[in-house]
C-alpha cells in the first residue's frame, strides 16, 4: 500500500501558525508518528506553497499510488486547476482539513476538490491524517 500526504500552502508552518486552530505540533514530527503507527504502509509526504507544484505532484503519482490524502489548504476554496487534477488522475483522493472548515468563514465552505474526492475529513485536528490513512486500509 503506497499512500502520499500532500499538504498545500502555509501548512509548512504547522506548529507555529495559529496554534489555537492548527495545534502546536510540526507536521514533520507528526509524520514520524504516522510512519511508526502504519509500518505496513509506504507513506510519503509532499508540501508546497505553489499551486502548480501540487498539480505536478498529483500528475506524477496519480496513476500508480494507492491513495492520496490531500490538504490543499486555501487552494481547496479557490483552485479549479487542483480540482481538475483530482478529476484527471485515477488514484483515489481523500480531501482533508485539520480544522472544521464548516464552522469557519463562509468562503471555507466551498471546495473545488470535494466533488472528485473519494471522501472528505475535517475537524479532527492532525488525527484526521491517521483516520484518512485508515480509510484506505
Ligand atoms: C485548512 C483549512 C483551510 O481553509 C485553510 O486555508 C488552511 C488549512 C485546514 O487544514 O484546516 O490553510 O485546510
Amino acid at each position: 500500500m503506497k499512500l502520499i500526504i500532500i499538504n498545500g500552502p502555509n501548512l509548512n508552518l504547522l506548529g507555529k501558525r495559529e496554534p489555537e486552530i492548527y495545534g502546536s505540533k510540526t507536521f514533520e514530527d507528526y509524520f514520524k508518528e504516522l510512519q511508526s503507527q502504519f509500518k505496513n504502509v509506504e507513506l510519503f509526504y509532499f508540501q508546497s506553497n505553489i499551486e502548480g507544484e501540487i498539480i505536478d505532484k498529483l500528475h506524477e503519482i496519480g496513476f500508480t499510488y494507492d491513495g492520496v490524502i490531500l490538504n490543499a489548504a486555501a487552494y481547496t476554496h479557490t483552485s479549479v486547476g487542483i480540482g481538475d487534477a483530482v478529476k484527471a488522475i485515477t488514484t483515489p483522493v481523500v480531501e482533508l482539513h485539520i480544522s472544521n472548515v464548516h464552522a469557519r468563514e463562509e468562503f471555507r465552505h466551498q471546495s473545488f476538490i470535494a466533488p472528485a474526492a473519494k471522501g472528505v475529513l475535517f475537524g479532527f485536528g492532525l488525527k484526521g491524517y491517521n483516520l484518512a490513512i485508515q480509510s484506505f486500509l
